[in-house]
């Protein structure tokens, strides 16, 4: 056993190196190499190239799989496994194109890994340091290193592997790919138009218990959130023609109003504005009936009743769309037509300060 430096034994249970002369330790090296099975027997190695090769093909079957889910058993369309729409079509699309894309994705990574570890060479090496920028001479010696790197891993020799890697990197990303396809359809006009327009002179009903709301049911400075009668569940898209049609009717002094084209869409002081924000669409609920003052609670965008809702305050920049509204035979208040624009966020053909 070695001494400690000043002579003393070294402590129970710790061994003292010698230092080499001049200062420093010696160079304790690297342990022997140890061969692999695919190092020693050519069978081995041929099994492992295959075991590797049937990884990557593993990750073309599991894009299969997440491709062919995708359209086969979807949440609300065609489902192979459950009922159109129902909450077990739904599992069922979540686990198989999950466990499809795991698949695909688990074995380009373990096949990698498998192939590094039982083919690629595994001999330990020292790089003494050395100044940044290695001379021309290391340079070259380096592309040398990778050129023979590149020939050791055996690349070339093994087709198989190649083969298999190339198809299961070239499946992966259509798999990335193939919801693109899904997207759409494009919206056409839709934006543009509301469930009011496209059955005139119908009535306001209450959101929620859809009955009909007279002219005499406003009371002054009251608020009343509407929809269109014949909006019910069974109107197809019903909830997204719910959502483009919300409305308020609210009730001021005529002698306040401040825009006379404004006042000739409604009745009696009685005006009907949208309820989707101009910014980004959150539902203006909130009234206050001392100012006229509609706020979104969203950003708090403030809209003068008064004055055509145009925006007072915040980051909106246009006014709420107004409903022209009459009223019919019965006393009951009805929309001739859609709104006067487009409703909601303003988009690429709404000019934005209007
Ligand atoms: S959504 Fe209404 S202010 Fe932003």
């Amino acid at each position: 056993m070695n001494n400690n430096l000043d002579g003393s034994s070294p402590a129970r249970g710790v061994s003292a190196i010698a230092p080499k002369e001049g200062g420093g330790f010696p160079n304790p090296g690297l342990p022997p190499h140890s061969p692999r099975q695919a190092d020693l027997s050519k069978p081995a190695e041929k099994r492992a190239e295959r075991v590797v090769a049937a990884m990557f093909l593993l990750s073309v079957i599991g894009t299969i799989v997440f491709i062919a889910a995708y359209f086969l058993v979807t949440p609300l369309g065609t489902n192979i496994f459950a009922e159109e729409g129902s909450s077990s079509a739904l599992w069922w699309s979540n686990l198989i194109t999950g466990l499809g894309f795991a698949v695909a994705v688990f074995f380009i990574g373990a096949a990698a890994v498998h192939w590094a570890k039982t083919l690629m060479p595994d001999e330990e090496m020292v790089e003494e340091r050395h100044d940044i920028r290695s001379s021309d001479e290391t340079r070259e010696v380096a592309a040398g290193i990778i050129t023979d790197g590149l020939e050791e891993s055996g690349i070339a020799r093994r087709p198989l592997i190649v083969t298999a890697m190339v198809a299961s990197l070239t499946a992966l990303p259509i798999a990335v790919l193939a919801p693109l396809s899904t997207l759409g359809p494009l919206p056409g006009n839709k934006l543009h138009h509301t469930f009011w327009g496209q059955n005139p002179r119908q009535r306001l009903a209450r959101d929620h218990d859809g009955t009909p709301i007279k002219l005499s049911d406003v009371a002054m400075n009251s608020i009343f959130h509407v929809m269109p009668e014949d909006l019910t569940s069974e109107t197809p898209y019903h909830l997204e023609e719910r959502a483009k049609a919300a409305a308020v009717i609210v009730r001021i002094d005529p002698k306040l109003a401040k825009n006379e084209e404004s006042m000739a869409m409604g009745v009696d002081g009685v005006l009907a504005f949208s309820k989707i924000c101009t910014h980004v669409g959150c539902p203006v609920a909130l009234y206050e009936q001392q100012t006229h003052h509609m706020l979104c609670p969203c950003h708090q965008s403030t809209f003068d009743v008064t004055d055509g809702a145009k925006v007072i305050f915040g980051p909106a920049h246009r006014p709420l769309p107004q409903l022209p509204i009459e009223v019919d035979d019965e006393g009951y208040l009805v929309a001739p037509g859609d709104f006067t624009e487009p409703i909601g966020p303003s988009f690429w053909n709404i000019h934005k300060d209007k």
